[in-house]
């Protein structure tokens, strides 16, 4: 059982601490018995959202209009599900974060029509959803995007490629960043809903990592996606993406924080179990200095993360720098705290499949999607340039 004091913290409400216990009891019985499969990914994605789907969790991925459990998205419920998962497996954890990630700009900015159309089913379980805004020459540079979407009377005509699509080659339907050229760069990108089975759209390739995830490169050849499916306006794309982003990024954090907290719960079993030199690990005090500073880091991962969603939740606006923080030190941290496990694990901890194990892997890829630790560097510097100027 996870370290739960935190739940005392003033950013939570009754309700969070009843959730935080029903996912990790729910996570315990589903989905615990596939801890570390690495097989038929695609399978147990499917599997994973559908069970997501029908025990309810997908009900925070939208807002309560359409079968959700909160007005809006309640960013502390997303972040307490997220690393409840995470703790567990990281399959779990994609399948539920692509289901919001995937719809999230729908519920923003989506018409009536499209979330009508789209939302319950994500909900339920039954539309397997996918964010699409990387490209091969580029995923950093967002107001750089190349794909294009050329207007043709009733429809848009996509051409370009995306990579490194999460979901990519199971979901149903995919949002798709291109650009519309009202204006150079940023200003000049809009975003659609493309369904999977769109003509047009195929999967170039599908791309194996290095912990497992559904994953693909998408290739559009005059895919023509009905003008309707546009959220928000024409030059809209990458208002959209970060309005998203900054959600989302917070969450990424919360599932770095699950995976850095299992990592603590294991060394701290290890360090108890395990004798060298007529004592246990835990009688060192080096050992001792260690758990201490991988318990530190993990708090200070939590305050930030949850800082950042009781913000986004509490305060509204833009939490651009509060969701940036939270996403870079929380990603970092936790990869400090699973390289110290694994050192205290010593020659078992490299053992394939033994849990420290397979969170080193799991976490790396943390630190580069939905924004690179580099590129939160830069978010929060230019937000204190522009605060002070
Ligand atoms: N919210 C609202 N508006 C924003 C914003 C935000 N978070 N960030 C920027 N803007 C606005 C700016 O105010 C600016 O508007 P004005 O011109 O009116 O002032 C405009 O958008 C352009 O902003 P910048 O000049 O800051 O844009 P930039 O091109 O210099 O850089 C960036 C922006 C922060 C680097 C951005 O491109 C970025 O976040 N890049 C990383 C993208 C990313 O996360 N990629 C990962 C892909 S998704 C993924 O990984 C999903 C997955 O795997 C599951």
């Amino acid at each position: 059982m996870s370290e739960r004091s935190f739940l005392a913290w003033p950013f939570f409400e009754d309700h969070h601490r009843a959730l935080a216990a029903e996912i990790a009891a729910w996570t315990a019985a589903t989905i615990a018995p596939h801890e570390g499969a690495e097989e038929d990914v695609d399978g147990l994605t499917r599997r994973f959202v559908a069970a997501l789907g029908e025990a309810g969790w997908l009900r925070y991925v939208v807002p309560a209009e359409f079968g959700g459990a909160h007005a809006g998205l309640d960013l502390r419920s997303l972040c307490l599900i997220r690393e409840s998962l995470a703790r567990v497996s990281a399959l779990a954890d994609t399948a539920f974060a692509m289901q919001g990630l995937g719809s999230a700009p729908i519920a923003l900015f989506g018409t009536p029509a499209l979330k009508e159309r789209y939302l319950p089913l994500v909900r339920a379980g039954r539309q397997i959803a996918a964010f699409a805004l990387s490209e091969p020459e580029g995923g950093s540079d967002v107001a750089g995007l190349r794909m294009t979407a050329r207007r043709a009377g009733e429809h848009y005509v996509l051409d370009g490629r995306k990579t490194w699509i999460s979901n990519g080659g199971i979901a149903d339907h995919y949002i798709v960043f291109a650009r519309t050229g009202e204006a150079p760069g940023a200003k000049g990108l809009s975003a659609f809903i493309v369904d999977a089975e769109t003509p047009g759209l195929a999967i170039a390739e599908r791309i194996g990592v290095i912990a497992p995830h559904p994953l693909a490169t998408l290739a559009f050849e005059g895919c023509r996606v009905p003008a309707d499916r546009l959220l928000g306006r024409p030059g809209d794309g990458f208002k959209i993406a970060m309005a998203t982003l900054d959600i989302f990024r917070a969450t990424v954090g919360a599932a770095a924080l699950g995976f850095a907290r299992r990592a603590l719960e294991e060394a701290l079993a290890r360090s108890r179990k395990r004798e060298a030199f007529g004592k246990t690990l835990a009688e060192f005090q080096a050992t001792q200095l260690r758990l201490a500073e991988m318990a530190t880091e993990i708090d200070a991962a939590a305050l930030l993360v949850y800082r950042a969603a009781w913000a986004k939740d509490r305060l509204g606006g833009r939490v651009t720098r509060e969701a940036a923080m939270a996403k870079l030190y929380a990603t970092e941290a936790a990869q400090r705290v699973i390289d110290a496990a694994v050192q205290l694990w010593g020659g078992m901890g490299v053992v394939r499949g033994v849990p420290v194990e397979r969170l080193y892997r799991e976490i790396r890829a943390l630190r580069i999607y939905e924004g690179t630790t580099e590129i939160q560097k830069l978010v929060i510097a230019a937000q204190l340039l522009s605060a002070t100027a």
